[in-house]
């Protein structure tokens, strides 16, 4: 198994796709989606334009959906949530298809939704994904930050990090028999450093200072808590994501 970590989709090579693809999103998008499956949502069906959102979602029964949709942190006028994992109570979500959208997070789950498993990962979620791999052991896997706009995210990269750094532990692999790039090394080292402060990590990071801006602040506390829910989303068909088990 060789881990390949990618800080933004727009980074991931254009001409091959891996076995296995992780979508993160820290802040907000994949701890979401993540939230939303926990909570009994039928499936996240996720879209990077939002008019295209609109017109498939509206061919969906209308007391079985919801429709999120975020950009630059705000909620979409006329969309029934924001990103906010913090609305996406069980009451609400239970037996509900979300059709999302956001900046980031669902365009990096486009970018590799060609691959043969595409999961999503968060700190919230972090050990279903770890035993997930240690279990399956995927030839080559690709761990894509989402990013900020095609540029670094601290916290995806922290993520990416604790993943590479728990199944490690996990399996009792190496190092070099695991890291495929130099960034899976450059992550671990990250995750190592914040690991015990994640709150904190995500004060310093541009998004995270962004979401402050906008009141955010119990977001950042439920998106750094690790392990709080237990369900992996899988693609199980294009652009639709369930709980995997
Ligand atoms: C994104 O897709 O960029 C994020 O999830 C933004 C957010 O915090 O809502």
């Amino acid at each position: 198994m060789k881990l390949f970590i990618y800080h933004a989709p727009e980074e991931t090579p254009t001409d091959k796709m891996p076995e296995c693809a992780i979508a993160v999103d820290v802040l907000r998008a994949t701890t979401t989606m993540a939230t939303v499956l926990a909570g009994g949502g039928e499936a996240v069906q996720f879209f990077s334009d939002l008019d295209k959102l609109v017109e498939v979602s509206d061919k969906f029964p209308a007391e079985k959906r919801l429709r999120a949709g975020e950009r630059g942190g705000a909620k979409v006028p006329g969309f029934d949530l924001g990103n906010s994992p913090l609305d996406c109570k069980q009451e609400v979500v239970e037996g509900k298809r979300l059709f999302i959208s956001t900046t980031n997070g669902t365009r990096a789950l486009q970018r590799i939704q060609e691959a043969k498993t595409v999961i999503t990962g968060a700190f919230v979620n972090l050990t279903t994904v770890v035993e997930y791999l240690a279990k399956n052991q995927p030839e080559n896997v690709w761990i894509v930050g989402s990013g900020w706009q095609g540029s670094y995210s601290l916290e995806d990269t922290a993520c990416a990090g604790a993943i590479a750094a728990h199944l490690l532990e996990k399996t009792k692999l190496s190092i070099d028999e695991v890291a495929g790039n130099d960034e899976v090394v450059a992550a671990m080292a990250l995750y190592s450093q914040w690991k015990d402060n994640l709150l904190q990590m995500f004060k310093h990071a541009s998004h995270g200072k962004r979401l402050l801006g906008l009141d955010c602040n119990d977001d950042l506390k439920y998106c750094s808590e690790i392990d709080t829910l237990d369900v992996l989303p899988m693609q199980q068909e294009p652009g639709i994501l369930k709980r995997q088990g």
